[in-house]
Parts: C-alpha cells; structure tokens; sequence
C-alpha cells in the first residue's frame, strides 16, 4: 500500500483520454474531506462508503475550502452522457460529471487509481498510505447499454450474492442488469396477486446435473425467489449505482414452472416445474383469461421495475401445441393469422400495446421478429447478428448478445477440464475482441444499435462461486469493448487485466485464472455439451 500507487494504466475499462500528471498525488490522510455538490451526492456516499472500509479513514464532508476531493455535476462542461474528467493535481482530487452517473463514475475510477486493498471491507493496516497519482482523465462510454442478463430461473442467486453481482457491475461501468426472473425450472418473483406462482413454481423436486444423455439428476430440492421488498431492495441498490434494472417475464414459452402452479395456462396436462434443461413443448395457451393473468402478473412487474424496458422474452417457443390446440386454432382463424408465427406475434404485440399505453418499452429475444415485429418492439439479437441486423434496417433499436461472443455460460477454453463444457468456445480473448456493432450496418442503421450485453445463463452455474468462475475475467473484456473508444488489442489489455485481478482478488471474485480452473473450480465426471 506504500507510495506510489498503482499505475494509472491498469484502469479498466480503458479511460478515453488519460495523461499523467505532474503532481506528487493526493495521500489520504484522517483530515481527507469530500465535498459533494447536491447532485453528486450520491457518489459522495457511496466512495465514502466504499474507501472508508478499504481504508479505516472517516473521510467526512468538508466545503469547498477544506475538501481535498470535491465532486460535482456539470452539464455545461461538454462531457456527454455519463461522462466525467477526474483530475487529480497540487490542489486535491476533482470529479467532474456531466451527469450523477458520470460522477459516480468518475468515483469508481478514482478508486481504482488506489491498491487493490482499496477493495477490501477493512484495513489490512491500520496506518496504511494511500495515493491517489496525479492523472488527468476524461472519459464517457462508447454505448448507452451496457448490460448483463443473470438468469436466476435456472439457479436461484441468493439476495445477498444479486447485490454483490450489482457492484461488481459497477465496478465495471454496466448500467443494465437484465434479470432473467422467470423459466420452465422456477419463477422467482413474488406476485401478490398469484401466490402459487411462488409457492409451487420457485421450487423442483431436483435438478439435471450436466449435460450429457440419458440426463443425470441430483436428487436434491432447489429453489427461492425474491419477494416484493427483496426486489425493491435489489432495484434501489443497482440505482444508486446508475445501474437500471431491466426485468424479464418470459412468454409464451419458457413457462412451464407458471403452468405447474397454474395448469388453466397451460395448453396440456398439468406439469410439474422442469426438472431439466432444453427447450420444452409445454407452452402458454392464448385464451383471454391467460392475456389477462398475465397483464396482472405484469402490473405488479411495472409497479416494482421503474425501467422504460420491459423484457417479455419470446425466445423458443415450440409451436406443436398451438398446433394441436382448438383454442390457439381458433385464436388464427379469428384473428386472420397466417400460422403459428403469427400467432406468437399476435401474443407479443398485445403486450407491446399493453407496454406502451404504459409509457413503457417491449424488450424481446430475436424471436419476436417470427411473424412480424411489434411496432414498439425493441430486440436482443441473440442468434447471431442477423436478427439485430434486420431489426435495425427496420427502423427498431436493437441490443446486441450473440451467442458466439456474448454467451458466458460457454466454455472459456477448448480443455476437458473446462467445468460442464458446454458451447463453442468463447476466450477473454474472444470477448474483448468482439465489435458489438455488426459490420453491414450502415452509419444510420448503427444508431440503432443501443448497445450490448452479455448473457449468464446458469443450467451449469448451480452456486454464485460458479457464476463468478463464467463470468469473470471475461466481463472485464466485454466491459471495455463497450465501454471504451478506439482499437481494441488483447496484447495492451492483457497486462491491465493481470493488475485487474488483483482488484477482484481484494473482493473474493473466484474468476477463472487465465491459466486455467483451479481444482476445485473443475467438475469432473459431469458431462458437458462441447459445440
Ligand atoms: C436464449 O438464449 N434462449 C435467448
């Protein structure tokens, strides 16, 4: 911890300007003061908060005669959205944002220019240095959407570990957590008014462990959910820290723990919650009473998610039920629907009206394009880029996560010891190298694109120790691919990483070495599905 601190070139992601300054630093001492003007306060807390347990020093409030790190919001200083200038020289430290979310930025910089021990919850020594090195940094992101989907359907995330995932986000500049609440393996949000949703479709009887076939199973209960007072929790939380939380509901497929607790949605016999993965045929019927059970489900949703977007997923639906189903084959007739395609959009766009009367925003995956999109629609291109392609040339706004660089749940390196290697392969490498605009798309159909996220899907993640193995180093990479302006090369990345590490050391992240899983990180005997 001793002077001088770590070199400002470890910053992740990359700042867009960075110079060295001068100066000697700013050593934080017990009479170190913030002052915060009044929209800054909240990154005031927060590094007071944060620096304060790394270090044991009160930092208290100070004005601005005394403060040696002042903070404050200026809209007039040319920094764009979410952008700040830190600056830190003979007079102190200053965080200028153009907005609180570019402060609070600014702030997570300024703590990355400390030790790694900056990240710890206390001093390792009670008389430790800290300097801030004299840099002067401006910076803004390159994408408004920056995201991260946890899928918490497949294996609950305690409360607690969501939080932590939070400021690890936030660490790396994300603004969007995508919570994947709902699947065929458990429904995670309490709805006041449908308590069964919870009561019986956020637990199975057991579990599939792997991948291979025939499927084994673990034979072991698992479950949870959020309350309502949990996700307000959850959602304040990830505000204070310029991260938007973005819900999914997921119809009409991927439904089937709603169909265990509810059969009248259903299209079959009654179900329980799956107990394995894949894509599974049982789906929601499209009767009246469903579109109804469902914008009540959606009401609570809308109540609890201040978010503009609203995800109704829309991905893998199999039609062999609509197929057979009198009800869905009325639904074509009545409606003038040319097949089931149509019938899935029929579906979706009910709930864009729905959205949109609402002064919200439909967010779907790639299949909502099936049978015509929804006019106020906009889409996750997931099956590689053609979805978010065609959306944009359509004149929608388009989130990119193809599964080839976005998808974490693959495996990290072509090794058997990979744990349950599943997927093609997808590298740190890989990640930060992808370009999250897609190469046709002309200059105005790019605007389209809001930005990019990567999507945790958790069948083989049955722990957070193994969400942290998938998902970190390589959400550092993707953190700075969209984040960060100019060239990408893996070779300058590469030794700021190394120094990054040592940031997610000071936290407890178990990320995957770059040399490969530790032993216990391994899963041995548990089959995977490589692609
Ligand atoms: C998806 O991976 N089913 C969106």
């Amino acid at each position: 911890m001793g002077a001088p601190s770590v070199p400002a070139d470890s910053l992740v992601p990359r700042p867009a300007e960075i110079s060295t300054g001068a100066y000697d630093g700013l050593v934080l001492t017990p009479s170190t003061r913030i002052d915060a003007d009044h929209a800054a306060r909240g990154a005031e807390l927060w590094l007071r908060t944060e620096l304060g347990a790394a270090t044991g020093l009160p930092l208290p409030r100070g004005d601005g005669q005394t403060a040696q790190i002042r903070l404050s919001v200026d809209r007039g200083a040319g920094l764009g959205s979410e952008g700040y200038r830190l600056i830190v020289d003979g007079e102190g430290a200053l965080v200028v944002g153009h907005d609180p979310a570019g402060v609070f930025y600014g702030a997570q910089t300024l703590r990355q220019l400390l030790p790694p021990a900056a990240y710890r919850r206390a001093p390792l020594e009670p008389d430790g240095r800290w300097t801030l090195p004299s840099v002067r940094i401006t910076d803004r992101p390159r994408f408004g959407w920056r995201g991260c989907m946890l899928d918490v359907g497949r294996h609950f995330m305690p409360k607690h570990d969501v939080l932590r995932f939070v400021d690890l986000l936030a660490l790396h500049k994300l603004n969007v957590l995508h919570l994947h609440l709902t699947e065929d393996q458990g429904w995670r949000l309490e709805i006041k008014r449908y308590p069964r949703l919870t009561e019986v479709g956020a637990w199975r009887t057991e579990s599939q462990v792997g991948a291979g076939s025939p499927a084994a199973f673990d034979g072991r209960p698992h479950g949870g959910f959020y309350t309502q007072d949990d996700i307000r929790e959850i959602v304040a939380y990830a505000a204070a820290r310029h991260i938007t939380v973005v819900p999914e509901i997921d119809v009409p497929g991927h439904s089937q723990a709603a169909i265990a607790a509810y059969p009248e949605l259903g299209e079959g016999e009654p179900v329980g919650v799956a107990r394995h993965w894949g894509i599974i045929d049982n789906v929601l019927n499209v009767t009246d009473t469903t579109l109804e059970f469902y914008r009540n489900v959606f009401d609570e949703v809308l109540d609890l998610f201040p978010s503009t977007y609203i995800c109704v997923g829309g991905d893998e639906c199999p039609k062999e039920q609509w197929r057979r189903s009198q009800t869905a084959q009325r639904r074509i007739r009545e409606e003038g629907l040319a097949d089931e395609e149509e019938l899935q959009s029929w579906f979706v766009r009910h709930f864009d009206g729905y959205l949109a009367e609402r002064g919200r925003r439909l967010l779907g995956w790639d299949e909502i394009l099936e049978g015509g999109l929804a006019p106020g629609a906009t889409v996750m291109s997931w099956r590689g880029t053609e979805g978010g392609v065609a959306a944009a040339r359509a004149g929608h706004d388009v989130v990119m996560c193809p599964t080839d660089t976005s998808y974490l749940d693959y495996r990290q390196s072509g090794d058997d010891g990979e744990p349950v290697p599943v997927g093609t392969v997808l590298t740190t490498e890989d990640v930060y190298a992808a370009e999250p605009v897609p190469a046709e798309l002309s200059e105005q159909e790019a605007r389209r694109v809001l930005g990019a996220q990567v999507n945790v899907w958790t069948e083989h993640m049955d722990t957070p120790r193994a969400v942290d193995y998938m998902v970190f180093p390589r959400l550092a990479a993707f953190a700075e691919a969209v984040w960060s302006p100019g060239r990408r090369e893996y070779g300058g990345f590469l030794p700021r990483l190394e120094e990054h590490l040592r940031r997610l050391d000071a936290l407890g992240v178990e990320y995957r070495p770059l040399s490969g899983p530790l032993p216990w990180q391994s899963r041995p005997g548990v089959a995977g599905r490589p692609r």
